[in-house]
């Protein structure tokens, strides 16, 4: 059975595009045909071949504008809009260790962007009457971990309350909004992660991953998800063929998540 995406010749915006999820994200689209530009601070010294680049800092208005003026330039609009960047460097120790800034750290990372960039870009998608937009959310705003992430999941959580508003008023207009939410994903940052704790409890890197996994509860399918999973995921999604999906957020965790 032949499976073709029908998604040759379309553009896509994907952000936080040079590592971890964005990066398998932007190798699946381009390998799939699709015009990719992707944004990141900074521009990897070895760009994947016919995908664009833009450097710009997403958590300040000003980054947001100028990815959008270079998207405006190049091709007008963009008939895809995938949301990756997000992240959390919040210290341990519970609500007392976040404040001030670091809450606006995880808006400006978690959610602002999405919220500029949708809005600046939007406007075209409407005009021609189709597009699609994904959010890359995460379990934790179901499952928030309150040693470090309460501002992360809480930022989370807004982005997927904002990302379902956005989907009831554009879809009928022709543009689908989805979310989609990993658990861990075993990542160049997350390796270091693993690295990191095995080294601290005197074990080796499957031991740290055992730690990781524990802190979540368990991962039922005793492993985390591949970047590439996560983005093959997501290339279906923003298909043709996923033409009838909008509104609705896909968790992509092997079990992680406990309840219904
Ligand atoms: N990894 C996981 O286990 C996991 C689990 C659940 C959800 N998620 C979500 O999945 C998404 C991707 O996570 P990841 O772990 O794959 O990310 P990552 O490996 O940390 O990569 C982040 C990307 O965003 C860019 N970036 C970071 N800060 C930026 C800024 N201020 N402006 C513009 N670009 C910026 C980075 O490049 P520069 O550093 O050069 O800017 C990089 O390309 C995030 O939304 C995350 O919350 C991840």
């Amino acid at each position: 059975m032949s499976f073709d995406l029908q998604l040759k010749g379309l553009r896509a915006l994907v952000t936080g595009g040079t590592k971890g999820i964005g990066a398998a994200v932007v190798q699946g689209l381009h390998a799939a045909g699709v015009q990719v530009m992707t944004t990141a601070r900074a521009v990897p010294a070895e760009p994947n071949a016919g995908v664009s680049y833009v450097a710009a800092d997403l958590s300040t208005a000003e980054g947001v504008a100028e990815v959008a003026r270079s998207v405006r330039e190049r091709w007008g609009g963009v008939d895809i809009l995938i949301n990756v960047l997000g992240g959390s460097s919040a210290p341990g120790g519970g609500f007392a260790a976040l404040d001030d800034a670091q809450w606006f750290d995880a808006l400006n990372r978690n959610l602002m962007p999405a919220v500029r960039l949708d809005r600046a870009l939007l406007p075209a998608m409407l005009a021609q009457g189709s597009g699609v937009i994904v959010h890359v959310s995460s379990i934790q705003r179901l499952l928030p971990l309150p040693e470090s992430t309460t501002a992360y999941a809480a930022a989370k959580a807004a982005l997927s309350t904002y990302s379902k508003a956005l989907s009831k008023e554009v879809t009928p207009k022709g543009v689908r909004v989805l979310r989609v939410s990993p658990g861990w994903v075993e990542t160049e940052a997350s390796v270091a992660l693993a690295e990191r704790l095995a080294t601290q409890a005197g074990t080796d890197y499957e031991g740290g991953k055992q730690i990781i996994m524990q802190s979540l509860g368990g991962i039922p399918l005793g492993r985390p998800a591949k970047p590439q999973e996560v983005a093959d995921l997501i290339t279906f999604l923003v298909s043709p063929r996923a033409g009838s999906i909008s509104g609705s957020e896909h968790l992509i965790d092997g079990g992680t998540v406990p309840t219904v």
